[in-house]
């Protein structure tokens, strides 16, 4: 039993870090969860933990910014759960951290693609259904590159701020329809994805200019995330809360 019984929630890139982890956490709350990835393997483990919380999974697996493939996803889902009542714009690409000089038209076309265009069209697919129900959950999984920036992170600093102001304007267009669109920012988080760019002595490194001097567990993450999407989060729309041990404190 959970405040999110009854309801399904889409999150796309739930097949690893953060997306799994909120996965889980909304599952042992209650909800059926559409588990979407590129990574069928990632996809299935996550489905099975949906699965040990007593709840229902599917899996969708198609890369986020195929606009045919979502939307085909989306109507798959609405079909198997009669609804989809939450959705976590979640999947995304590692910064390609280099200098401005140094970028190039595939590193942009990639988080862009992604991040940008897979969040927007994504969104525009599972609202329609948000919008008959009067009823909605969105967050947008930003980043503190997009709320503060990082040097050497063009592309990457760009989607996120992106993600950020596309949540925002749709909390004021969705909101007469009663869809509440917040914004994740997490900070350092250890995840997969930056694990894959950075050495175990590089993170501990870093994690001494954080003010809690350690990164988050995916799991942190997950229980903001699961609290913007929940009726305890019902007059909460276009903030953004970002989990970050102090990092971005000025
Ligand atoms: N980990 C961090 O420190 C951190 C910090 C700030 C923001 N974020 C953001 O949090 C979100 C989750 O990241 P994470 O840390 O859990 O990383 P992760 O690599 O563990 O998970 C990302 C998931 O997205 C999937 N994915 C990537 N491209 C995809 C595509 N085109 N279509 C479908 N799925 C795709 C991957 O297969 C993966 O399972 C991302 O948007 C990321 O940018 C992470």
């Amino acid at each position: 039993m959970g405040y999110f019984d009854g309801r399904t929630a889409l999150i796309t890139g739930s097949g690893s870090g953060i997306g799994r982890a909120t996965a889980r956490i909304m599952a042992e709350r209650g909800a059926n969860v559409i588990v979407h990835d590129l990574n069928r393997a990632g996809a299935e483990e996550t489905a099975e933990l949906v699965r040990k919380a007593g709840r229902k999974a599917s899996v969708a697996i198609c890369d986020v910014s195929d606009i045919a493939a979502m939307r085909n996803a989306v109507a798959e889902g609405e079909k198997q759960f009669g609804a989809i009542d939450i959705l976590v714009n979640n999947a995304g690409v590692p910064s390609d951290r280099c200098p401005l000089e140094e970028v190039t038209e595939e590193m942009f076309e990639r988080s862009m693609r992604v991040h940008v265009k897979g969040t927007l069209f994504t969104t525009q697919a599972v609202v329609p259904g948000m919008k008959r129900r009067m009823a909605g959950k969105i967050v947008n999984i930003s980043s503190i590159q997009g709320t503060v920036g990082y040097a050497n992170g063009a592309t990457y600093n760009g989607a996120k701020a992106a993600v950020l102001a596309m949540a925002k304007g749709w909390a004021k267009e969705l909101a007469p329809w009663k869809i509440n669109v917040n914004i994740v920012a997490p900070g350092h988080c250890l995840t997969p994805m930056p694990m894959s760019k950075d050495s175990p002595e590089t993170i501990a490194k870093k994690a001494e200019g954080i003010p809690f001097k350690r990164y988050a567990q995916p799991e942190e993450m997950g229980y903001a995330i699961a609290y913007l999407c929940s009726p305890e989060a019902d007059f909460v729309t276009g903030q953004v809360i970002s989990p970050n041990g102090g990092y971005t404190i000025i």
